[in-house]
């Protein structure tokens, strides 16, 4: 394995839609916040009386399950090591790159805060280095631009395999894409799920997206042999 790709699918993250956006739980939010009611990200937490009659509002408003799905691959090992691409596809149809190196705010609010940043100017640099970028994008885009050589969609209604068995198959590529769904309730889109070549979980029942993605990450890790003492490969 050359490098593997993880793609956050479906994230839950999105300005507040213009349809709720007078709305009194989003208008108290943004003026605490000092900004404008559209430029702030829509957020369960905050807005969860205007979501009720959104479509599809089981699937929205959760920036958060992003945030700590990115602080786990991006503190792993395998990223440490250069061996991890990271984006995030949102359900309102941008797609986000990390660098690897990028360390996020661990502080939600201030995550939040960045990825409204990514709205108004959608490239954020330190130092001339690009840390993240934001483009208008579809899943297949990004698919056809970056030309993995397996697409695994783990789902808890896929496939059962042996975390060995799925580790060997995903090493064995040069170029694999784990994508993991960032959103809190409900199913893929058709789309998402046309675009696997193989669909499968790794436990009998639900887990959060953070905890799918560190076991991956790790059953991956451990098939490369990465391990103390043995960790001396690319970047420190
Ligand atoms: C919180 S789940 C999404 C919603 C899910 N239908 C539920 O009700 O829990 C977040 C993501 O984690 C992954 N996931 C959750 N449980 C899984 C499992 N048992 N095996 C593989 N992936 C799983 C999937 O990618 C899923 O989209």
């Amino acid at each position: 394995m050359e490098k593997l790709i993880l793609v956050i699918v479906e994230a839950a993250v999105e300005l507040v839609p213009e349809e709720i956006r007078g709305h009194p739980s989003v208008r108290a939010e943004a003026r605490r916040r000092g900004k404008r009611v559209d430029e702030i990200l829509l957020d369960r937490s905050y807005h969860h009386a205007a979501m009720k009659d959104l479509p599809e509002n089981w699937k929205r408003g959760r920036p958060d399950i992003t945030h700590f799905t990115l602080l786990e691959a991006l503190g792993s090992p395998l990223n440490r090591l250069g061996l991890l691409e990271t984006y995030v596809q949102l359900r309102d149809g941008h797609v986000i790159w990390i660098n690897p190196e990028t360390r996020l705010p661990r502080v939600y609010e201030r995550f939040k805060g960045l990825i409204e940043k990514l709205y108004m100017e959608p490239v954020v640099k330190v130092d001339e280095k690009i840390l993240l970028k934001m483009e208008r994008k579809a899943l297949k885009n990004l698919i056809d631009e970056l030309r993995p050589d397996l697409k695994i969609l783990l789902s808890e209604d896929g496939e059962e395999v042996g975390w060995k068995e799925l580790g060997e198959l995903i090493i064995s590529h040069q170029k694999p894409m784990i994508m993991v769904g960032g959103f809190p309730r409900g199913d893929f889109s058709p789309e998402t799920k046309k675009h696997a070549d193989k669909i499968v979980r790794i436990w009998p029942t639900p887990l959060e997206a953070w905890t799918v993605t560190s076991r991956i990450l790790c059953i991956i890790e451990q098939n490369l042999n990465i391990q103390q003492g043995n960790s001396d490969r690319r970047r420190p």
